[in-house]
């Protein structure tokens, strides 16, 4: 809970000074429901209000976007104020004298565990550059990469490296630095050997793709196999830097030319981002192997409105970009699709019809939205039989009727009833009647994608996820930890930072140190020194979740053990896909290690 220059004092007073139903009440109109207030969030549209406020708790959270924290939270994130303004305002309104000068810049802090790990994969980013370029042992690699068209300036630019095939390279290296190797293995560069056996590096013999944040900070790499081993790709695990489903490859590199073009290309593949740039299209991304979520369109629409997609050609890119236009759409992105031919990914193309034919050809030539979803039924009718001409001509307007612009709509119908020569009237009146029924069966609900008038700076609704048993648990415990300080210091004791979900250990370890300090109970100041939109969220969640239970050492127990099982059953599912690798890569020593390791996890399993 490290804030820099501001004493927990200041912030104590402050939030004292106001009433968080005053300062939320200011932006939203919120009517009282029990112990609530409820309201519009004003940070995602919605119809119905699923923004919380708790007089009592002095905190807000959103059950629709997830917003959440204290007073000083609503107003930076409404005002677009730092924490030094939002302070610096509450102060001045309350005509208090805060005894210090606190500046105006933004307080750096982080959680040291971060910084450290920042700091590895900086060096080790470095480390695998150099073997690349000056050792013996990436001589095969440089190869390859040559032999896929990477000349040196695009190697630099994007910062490839290779991963040697010994099995400790990495893990020595870290050691001689004194980083703390367990926080090696959990940020993803490292695999643990048998219980106090050591550490072996996680990526070998692999071409290095670093990926950065928005910000060019190394969080994560992908590793590429150069012959037939799988996987191909090795990317790294999930950690407190990298979240797979929010990172975008080379933002970091692509946002100037983003901004300044209010667009965006995004692409399936590594290497396609890599040589569309090198083509001249530097505005270019890639999701990390997985479709495009929402969270990812929150990022997008921060930095452009229109969107290129350019997938792969073959049938599984082009059934991935069709199912890309909605999520995108919904977040109010004007999407373009871009198609290649042959069923060629971007890098083939260019490698096989230049730099200028790429641009001119994909990129420049790229169809809206609706455009491709005419082609990409077209292909499922015959069209020279009239019955599947017509079933066409149905499917087609269903697609247009969905427009919302009138001229666009008569544009399509036009182009629709000239090609298949009916009368433009006729085509019309057609599509009016699949309007007109659409709207009848249609409920005017919040699942319509229309933006309310409530928003200010739009966030996306998250979608509902099941909560498992443990993230259950591990929310229970904190949220009674919030409320306790006794229990804090018998789950400090008994489960210390063993939580499954990183954000919940990082919480547990604030709050640890919030007692330590001698702070009393109080969910929004804790909030409030968390000084961390996505934590001050998730805290004011679970803040809110309320008292519902009897809080008494059976809670407090089943708790703790069924977060430790669950901890165990992840270790026996990760060690045994380790024991698969160490087989398949014919090392069978090290893959009995594991199994005798395996074997005792179970038994702990059964016995606790
Ligand atoms: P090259 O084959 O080197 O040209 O890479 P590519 O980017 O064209 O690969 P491909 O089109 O097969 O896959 C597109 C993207 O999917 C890759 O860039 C990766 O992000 C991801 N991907 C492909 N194979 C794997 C894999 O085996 N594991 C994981 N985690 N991701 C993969
Ligand atoms: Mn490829």
């Amino acid at each position: 809970m490290s804030n820099g220059r501001i004493p927990e004092e200041v912030i104590e007073k402050v939030l004292k000074h106001h009433d968080i139903v005053d300062v939320v009440g200011r932006y939203v109109h919120l009517s009282k429901q029990g112990h609530y207030m409820k309201g519009l969030c004003p940070f995602h549209s919605e119809k119905t209000p699923s923004f919380t406020v708790t007089p009592e708790k002095q905190i807000y959270h959103c059950y629709g976007c997830g917003a959440g924290g204290g007073a000083i939270r609503f107003l930076m994130e409404i005002e677009g104020f730092t924490f030094i303004e939002a302070i610096n305002q509450m102060a001045a309104e309350a005509n208090l004298d805060l005894g210090i000068d606190l500046g105006s810049d933004t307080p750096s802090q982080q959680n040291p565990e971060k910084t450290k790990l920042y700091e590895a994969y900086e060096f080790t980013g470095k480390l695998y550059q150099h073997i690349l370029k000056n050792t013996e042992q990436g001589k095969q690699a440089m190869e390859y990469l040559r032999s896929r068209g990477l000349n040196d300036k695009l190697i630099d630019t994007f910062g490839i490296g290779y991963a040697p095939s010994n099995w400790d390279t990495l893990a020595q290296l870290l050691e001689k630095r004194q980083y703390a190797l367990p926080l090696m293995e959990k940020g993803g560069l490292l695999s643990a050997r048998q219980e106090g056996q050591g550490y072996f590096d996680k990526f070998r013999d692999r071409i290095m793709f670093p990926i950065h944040d928005w910000k060019g900070r190394l969080i994560a790499f992908a590793g590429r196999a150069m012959g037939e081993a799988q996987p191909k790709y090795l990317n790294s695990p999930e950690t407190m830097l990298f979240h797979k489903s929010k990172s975008l490859y080379n933002m970091h590199l692509a946002r100037p030319q983003i901004r300044k073009l209010q667009q965006i290309v995004v692409f399936e593949g590594y290497m396609d981002v890599i040589k569309a740039w090198d083509a001249g299209i530097t505005n270019g991304v890639a999701t990390m192997g997985t479709a495009l979520t929402e969270e990812h369109t929150d990022v997008i629409r921060k930095q452009a409105d229109q969107v290129t997609v350019a997938y792969d050609g073959d049938s599984a890119g082009q059934n991935a970009a069709y199912k890309s236009i909605p999520i995108l759409e919904q977040a109010g992105c004007l999407v373009k699709i871009a198609m290649i031919p042959n069923a060629q990914d971007p890098d083939d193309f260019i490698t096989h019809h230049g730099s200028e034919r790429f641009v001119r050809e994909v990129i420049e030539n790229a169809v809206p939205s609706i455009k491709y979803k005419l082609l990409y039924f077209r292909k499922n009718f015959k069209l020279q039989e009239d019955g599947e001409k017509l079933r066409y001509m149905q499917q087609a307007l269903k697609i247009i009727a969905d427009i919302t612009s009138p001229i666009e709509r008569e544009h399509y119908v036009r182009e629709l009833s000239t090609e298949f020569r009916y009368s433009f009237e006729t085509t019309l009146q057609n599509l009016n009647e699949i309007r007109l029924q659409a709207e009848k069966s249609s409920n005017s609900g919040d699942n319509k994608a229309k933006a309310w008038n409530n928003v200010r700076n739009e966030r996306t609704p998250r979608e509902q996820t099941a909560v498992s048993p443990n993230q259950d648990a591990e929310r229970q415990l904190l949220a009674i930890m919030l409320h306790d300080r006794d229990v804090t210091d018998y789950v400090k004791q008994n489960l210390g930072d063993q939580f499954n979900e990183d954000a919940h250990a990082v919480l547990a370890a604030y709050l640890y140190s919030y007692y330590e300090q001698g702070y009393e109970p109080n969910a929004s100041s804790f909030i409030a020194m968390l000084q961390e939109e996505e934590l001050e969220g998730l805290a004011s969640s679970i803040a809110m979740m309320g008292n519902a239970y009897w809080i008494n050492n059976q809670v407090v127990d089943d708790c703790i053990s069924k977060i430790k099982k669950y901890k165990l059953q992840q270790l026996i599912k990760q060690k045994t896909e380790e024991m698969i690798v160490a087989e398949r890569s014919g090392d069978l020593k090290m893959a009995g290690q594991i199994g005798n390791e395996i074997t005792s996890l179970v038994k702990q399993l059964k016995s606790s």
